[in-house]
């Protein structure tokens, strides 16, 4: 089992450049099937779920080849509608190629996504959109089958703005005859991402960073070529790391506009936040003071994906900090493991508080998701000794050589 120990109280020091963004080039790599021709995508993350999506393309019929941050996709060859239940199981986010089949094959068949560590997490919004276009549901021994002759534009209104249900009626509206208009759709960054990459794809779309998009039709080019935009999650973890430790640290790359609410929320920390055009500079002393209470929410609120982030900062913090997670039920598995360190965190349904300690001692923990276990290794560069984090193969799913990049800024971690 992958294990990192690190070993506390160093400031971090240094420059940064922040990876491509994982939620975006996801979407991009399923929306790379629509029409054929040849995607060339640059500044892709190295991660365990990309390489968990070029298995899925290369099973579908695409020739794939990956270079450092570059990944090249040639579709014309998509022979096959359906992902077995192995590849849909590495990865919970291949539900994103249900959209991208179905626009292209005219049929798509995958085992439902089972829920993950972040709870239920059903896809009924995402069913309901393609049933609106027109598609055929039906479920077989644990698989669900869409197929449509011809989809329809239509009007889909979302009951909530779920990022993987308004990506998929994106890619699924792009075969459809006629206008389609997603009403209440999410207004993430990374589906303005998408929608760059569609229009170089040959999509009429418009509206993606609103709650209203407009899709009204398609004609497929040979060839297009996109820039991944950078990983705002990434970024906001590198500056909590940077905000608990203390010290001064430039983000490269880094659009503060697309995390503007996890600086604010440092600044009301005590935190030195400076943004330029592309890129973040903090710096902190790292004596910090609770801030104003974190309410997660869809984009533009607070992202859910920061919560446990910023939970690891306030650690430390003078005061209560207050937590409250609307977007995922179960999405406070950190806790415990923070508390074997000496953290006083209560506990309520979907509110935690946070009393800052003046201590933490290093400790054994295990990581049980992506935004989980990156949080537990920033607790453990706050926390006197060694930390050990155990099962940190859920970290690689969404972070670039983590160890690699806080150790360039001077933390004292290793992975064994
Ligand atoms: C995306 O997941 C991200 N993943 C998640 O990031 C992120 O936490 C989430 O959006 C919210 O911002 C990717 O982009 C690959 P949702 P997604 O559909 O699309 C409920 C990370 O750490 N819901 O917006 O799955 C659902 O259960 C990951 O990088 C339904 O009820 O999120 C959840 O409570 C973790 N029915 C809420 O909506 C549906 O059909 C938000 O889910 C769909 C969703």
């Amino acid at each position: 089992m992958p294990t990192w120990t690190v070993h506390g109280g160093k400031k971090l020091k240094g420059k940064l450049k922040i990876q491509g963004a994982k939620n975006a080039v996801l979407p991009i790599m399923a929306a790379s099937i629509l029409g054929g021709g040849t995607s060339r995508l640059v500044n892709c993350p190295q991660l365990s779920d990309i390489n968990a999506s070029v298995d899925i393309l290369r099973h579908l019929g695409c020739k794939v080849s990956c270079r450092d941050n570059e990944i090249i996709i040639d579709s014309d060859n998509v022979c096959k509608c359906h992902i077995p239940h192995t590849l849909m199981l590495k990865m919970r986010s291949s539900v994103m190629y249900m959209g991208a089949i179905l626009a292209r094959m005219g049929e798509v068949r995958l085992s439902r996504p089972g829920g993950c560590e972040l709870g239920s997490r059903p896809i009924d919004l995402h069913l309901k959109a393609l049933k609106t276009l027109g598609a055929e549901i039906s479920e077989e021994r644990g698989e669900v089958c869409c197929r449509a002759k011809q989809l329809r534009g239509a009007h889909i209104h979302l009951d909530f703005p779920s990022v993987g249900a308004t990506e998929n009626a994106m890619l699924a509206a792009c075969a459809a005859e006629g206008e389609t208009v997603i009403t209440n759709a999410a207004c993430e960054p990374e589906i303005v991402d998408l929608q760059n990459f569609l229009r170089c794809k040959g999509a009429q779309i418009s509206g993606a960073g609103s709650s209203v998009i407009r899709i009204s039709g398609f004609r497929p080019r040979k060839f297009a070529c996109h820039r991944i935009m950078a990983d705002r999650i990434a970024a906001s973890t590198y500056l909590c790391a940077a905000a608990s430790c203390g010290g001064d640290v430039l983000l490269d790359d880094a659009i503060a506009n697309y995390f503007y609410t996890v600086i604010t929320s440092l600044r009301s920390m005590g935190c030195d936040i400076i943004c330029g055009s592309n890129y973040v500079r903090i710096k902190s002393s790292g004596r910090l003071k609770a801030g104003r209470p974190i309410v997660t929410k869809p984009y533009p609120g607070f992202p859910t994906d920061s919560q446990s982030l910023m939970m690891a900062a306030c650690l430390k913090a003078e005061g209560t900090s207050v937590f409250v997670e609307n977007i995922f039920e179960n999405r406070f598995r950190h806790v415990p493991e923070m508390r074997r360190l000496g953290a006083d965190i209560r506990t309520e349904g979907r509110v935690a508080m946070v009393s800052g300690v003046e201590r933490l001692s290093g400790a054994p923990l295990n990581a049980s998701d992506l935004r989980g276990g990156a949080a537990l290794v920033l607790a453990g560069l706050i926390a006197d000794g060694e930390t050990c984090v155990y099962d940190t193969g859920h970290i690689d799913r969404g972070y670039e050589n983590f160890a690699y990049a806080l150790s360039s800024l001077g933390a004292d971690i290793k992975r064994i």
